[in-house]
């Protein structure tokens, strides 16, 4: 990785093959436990971030799976008060009697997967499962239950793979761990001449 932004900048925590290879591990275990689901089952990517995971995570099953999404606010874009989570866009599927997989890319908090969880919930599905790219166990404050998990992430902050800093990194086919938030927040692009060629 080149430093125009000076040393250390960011580094990739998790590269793109071993991202890969834990998809396609992911995905064989998501479908074996779904092999006996009624009917397809839906796969919820939670936008905009599992959007990368989703894509690769429904390519790598051989079984016939349904996608829907849905957005909710984020408690980093509004004042940050517990339970203060929103839908902004729901699914178009009635997920009664069906079997749910909830797609996160990574659970901080719980706060969204535990709105996520209880508004599916409410609805009758068959099963409500999740599944999460990363997960910051260190940072959760509301125990939720997550079904599979693909790598256990330290409490930094990342970007890659679907992630994002103010809309930037998300096409970054690495998940790459800041080491400087704070310049980070001073200038929201401080990472792509580094994490981009050509730029
Ligand atoms: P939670 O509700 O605190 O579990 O937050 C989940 C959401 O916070 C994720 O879907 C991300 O959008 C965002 N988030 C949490 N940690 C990070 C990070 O390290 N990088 C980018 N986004 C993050």
């Amino acid at each position: 990785m080149a430093s125009r932004s000076g040393p250390g900048a960011a580094e990739i925590l998790i590269g793109r093959h071993d991202i890969s290879r834990r998809v396609h591990e992911l995905a064989a275990q998501l479908q074996a436990d779904l092999a006996t689901a009624a009917g397809p089952p839906i796969l919820v990517g939670v936008l905009k971030g599992s959007t990368l995971f989703l894509s690769d995570l429904v390519r790598a099953m051989d079984i016939d799976v349904a996608v829907d999404f849905m957005s909710i606010s984020s408690y980093r874009s509004t004042v940050a008060q517990p339970g203060s989570v929103r839908i902004i866009k729901d699914l178009d599927s009635d997920v009664t009697g069906r079997d749910v997989v909830i797609v996160e890319d990574i659970v901080d908090t719980g706060l969204t997967l535990n709105y996520l969880r209880q508004t599916i919930l409410q609805r009758g599905p068959r099963s409500v499962r999740a599944v999460t790219l990363l997960n910051k166990s260190v940072r959760r404050i509301v125990p939720v239950p997550l079904e599979y998990v693909g790598f256990d992430a330290p409490d930094v902050f990342v970007v890659g793979y679907g992630l994002d800093f103010q809309g930037n990194y998300r096409n970054v086919p690495d998940i790459i761990a800041v080491r400087d938030v704070a310049r980070l927040v001073e200038n929201p692009r401080l990472l792509v001449g580094p994490l981009f060629l050509g730029d």
